[in-house]
């Protein structure tokens, strides 16, 4: 103690605690801290219990556990500490789940790709944070659907390219007018525009890769939910129709699994593999190799499809039970694209003020953001309803609810 510090020897009398120390040792305690995992039950309870109609959600119930847990412990036993390390050269992910990403894009969605060219990332976001990066370099434009995804339009905030807001209609986002002067990046949900879930038809698609050959750009296609698509096949992506090469493929396991997974990935053209990987390489290395083996393995056993189908009956179910319950309640909203997805915009057809029915929702425990939070100049009035996370019987009791709110504010 006294060669640390602590303790001094005063000559002829004895070891004492050196000063300051004292004061420093009866000084307040520090502040109580709430243990992360206090009550791990309590809180995943709370995690599992969503507040009807939080959007986007998949219904984490639905999700085979028992399989999971069983791929996970046979990836570990069989390649033991080889998975314990950091994995030189692995930065787009490993080899395994690039090859059964590739086999499932291009069976499932019509992609073109080889493995080589699938980026694994930290949920899709961080593949839009670093294509914001790698493309909306100083002095250039990026063209951003409005209203649209508020996450995509914050990774481009965060880059010094100029937004330029695209006009959304029922067809999803308008192709601007007339010649064009060059364009970096345009963003955009082809499948089901974020947030009023419109489907681009065949003919839009082709008039934007006609323009993005035009303007020199790259598209940013965000496919995020387009396995949810009910009573009919999900639509040829983007990707599959461009022949100049000039689509970059983004998808996500948060909506098809579960959104604490973060695995997403995006299909580099060729020329953007050594740029992308460059900028992954300096946020974090390499995702969780764990993580990404069992993933491989479990698209690779068909649990992966099986889930999906599963998933995709019970989701059109509640879809069913979600338009039945609000026609019969006679909710005041239209409801204009209900082929698929997880979510429903209800645009309001009574001159309420979304923001003031959303507010007033919210003080009684439904959660339907207004759609005017996600415009940048656009006008929309209406509420985004997220049906997957709910059972039927959920869904029709928060109806009710709904109608019995909207009725005081009449
Ligand atoms: C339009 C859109 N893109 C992507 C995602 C998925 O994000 P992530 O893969 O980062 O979980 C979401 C999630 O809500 C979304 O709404």
């Amino acid at each position: 103690l006294v060669g640390e510090g602590y303790l001094e020897a005063r000559p002829r009398s004895g070891l004492f605690v050196v000063e300051g120390l004292v004061k420093h040792a009866t000084a307040a305690p520090p502040p109580k801290t709430t243990a992360p995992f206090e009550a791990p039950a309590k809180r995943a309870a709370k995690l599992l219990s969503e507040l009807p109609f939080r959007h986007s959600r998949p219904d984490v119930r639905l999700f085979p556990l028992q399989s999971w847990a069983r791929t996970h412990s046979r990836c570990l036993r069989a390649h033991g500490r080889a998975l314990l390390s950091y994995l030189p050269s692995r930065t787009l992910g490993l080899p395994l789940l690039q090859e059964s990403l590739a086999r499932y894009l291009r069976e499932s969605r019509g992609v073109h790709c080889r493995a080589s060219q699938i980026a694994i990332t930290t949920g899709s976001q961080q593949a839009l944070y670093v294509l914001a990066h790698l493309l909306g370099t100083a002095g250039t434009r990026s063209l951003l659907e409005d209203p649209g995804y508020g996450l995509a339009r914050r990774a481009f905030e965060s880059t010094p390219t100029e937004l330029v807001p695209v006009p959304v209609d029922l067809q999803g986002a308008v192709v601007p007018p007339g010649a064009s002067a060059p364009v970096a990046a345009i963003y955009l949900t082809p499948s089901r525009q974020f947030p009023t879930g419109a489907s681009m038809p065949v003919a839009r698609r082709l008039q934007w890769i006609e323009y993005a050959a035009r303007t020199n750009a790259w598209i940013i296609e965000d496919d995020y939910d387009s396995e949810f698509r009910y009573g009919h096949a999900p639509l040829p992506c983007l990707q599959s129709l461009d022949k100049n090469g000039r689509v970059i493929y983004v998808g996500t396991m948060s909506k098809v699994l579960f959104p604490a997974l973060r695995i997403g990935y995006a299909v580099l053209p060729e020329e953007l593999i050594a740029g992308f990987a460059a900028l992954r390489e300096a946020v974090d290395d390499h995702g969780p190799v764990l993580d990404q083996l069992t993933l491989a393995e479990f698209i690779t056993t068909g649990d992966f499809y099986r889930h999906v189908k599963r998933c995709r009956k019970a989701y059109a179910e509640r879809q069913k039970a979600f338009l039945e319950t609000a026609a019969r309640e006679q909710l005041p909203f239209d409801f204009p694209h209900t082929d698929g997805g997880m979510n429903l915009a209800g645009f309001l057809n009574n001159g309420m003020d979304d923001q003031v029915v959303h507010e007033a929702l919210f003080q009684r425990g439904i959660d339907a953001p207004p759609l005017s939070r996600y415009s940048m100049q656009a006008r929309l009035n209406g509420l985004m309803f997220g049906f997957t996370a709910h059972t039927p019987a959920v869904i029709r009791a928060g109806l009710r609810h709904v109608g019995e709110v909207i009725r005081t504010l009449a």
